[in-house]
């Protein structure tokens, strides 16, 4: 076992409810990487876990290892396209294995949760609550002290922590590579957008990063329904311009589908998009297909953070997946090394 240093938070142990499986796996790939690179002499896996749903629904995540004094990280992804179980249940499996942790005496405890949820709840707009909020209370009561996660919905849910910290990461700097050195986009020739005002400063972050130049979509939402839109208008030219749409998340698609036909009434040529959390809600990846092959949509790049699985990769032409686990593992690595991170948050 690795002794306690001052230069270390203690013994790095990371576990995974089921559904952070998956990203937790991927992400250790990369750590035994760093830490070969940095000479740790150390093999990092996965700790043993079990997470077991009782006959009414309860769920429960039993740690089957001692963590006594480690820095521990719990993984989780918590809407998971591949797996049976609601949003609400991985959401209380990873409020169970905190807490968890917190009874079996870990030192540091950590959510790795590279999707946010209820990220979109966070202000009141009628009677209703400010479920982010709610999430991030529980997450500290269950004995959570910081939290990593990616492109959160709204950067004022940190201030939801009263004690934790909240770490968010970017995919940005994966999907800039991705779009530079796969793709070869001709800046020159690209226009970034986000399909409503909320998400200008990410589109602007993109068009500088890209040196690609910049439109605005004002989308007006429609309260009285669940993701309705009431109208959109476009400020800026994309006629003739390759465009790429960039947005935290898509959901439902009903977002992303409107500026697509917006886009393409001002004579955008070709449609490229690139998304953190690529949820692809319901009959959202139906949708997109039918907007592929009017010829509409010419690619949707989006992140491991929502793992799609191999056989969703394989039999759709229009997306294109890049990971974000290592990013993770890296941060994860110097969090535990007490190293700085802020050049690995840009
Ligand atoms: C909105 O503020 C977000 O950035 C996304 O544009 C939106 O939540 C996507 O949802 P949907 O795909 O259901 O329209």
């Amino acid at each position: 076992m690795m002794p306690k240093t001052t230069d270390s938070r203690g013994l790095l142990s990371i576990i995974a409810c089921d559904s952070g499986r998956a990203f937790a796996e991927r992400m250790m790939v990369e750590l035994n990487r760093i830490s070969k690179q940095e000479g740790d002499d150390l093999f990092h896996r996965l700790k043993y876990t079990t997470e077991v749903t009782f006959p009414n629904g309860e769920i429960k995540v039993v740690i089957n290892e001692n963590i006594r004094g480690d820095d521990l990280y719990v993984v989780q992804c918590i809407d998971d396209p591949l797996s049976e179980k609601s949003v609400n249940d991985n959401l209380m499996a990873l409020l169970t294995a905190v807490h968890a942790g917190y009874q079996s005496d870990a030192d540091h405890i950590t959510a790795v949760i590279p999707q946010f949820p209820y990220s979109r709840q966070e202000r009141r707009k009628t009677r209703e609550a400010i479920s982010a909020k709610l999430v991030a209370g529980m997450l500290e009561l269950a004995g959570c002290q910081r939290v990593i996660t990616l492109d959160i919905h709204s950067e004022a849910i940190q201030g939801f922590f009263n004690s934790a910290k909240l770490e968010d990461l970017h995919a940005s700097s994966v999907i800039i590579d991705y779009l530079q050195t796969i793709l070869r986009i001709d800046p020159t020739r690209l226009v970034v957008t986000g399909p409503d005002v909320g998400s200008a400063e990410r589109a602007r972050h993109y068009s500088k990063r890209l040196g690609a130049h910049l439109a605005i979509v004002d989308k007006a939402r429609d309260y009285s329904g669940i993701s309705k839109i009431e109208s959109m208008r476009l400020v800026g030219r994309v006629k003739g311009m390759e465009v790429l749409i960039v947005d935290d998340m898509i959901a439902t698609g009903n977002t992303l589908v409107n500026a697509i036909h917006l886009l393409k009434e001002h004579g955008a040529e070709k449609i490229y998009v690139a998304t953190s959390l690529p949820f692809f809600t319901g009959d959202c990846a139906e949708k997109l297909n039918r907007e592929y092959e009017k010829g509409n949509l010419d690619l949707v790049i989006g992140t491991d953070a929502v793992f799609q699985g191999k056989a969703f990769i394989e039999k759709t032409p229009w997306y294109r997946e890049v990971s974000v686990a290592p990013l993770f593992a890296r941060v994860i690595y110097n969090i535990n090394k007490k190293r700085s991170v802020s050049e690995l948050l840009k």
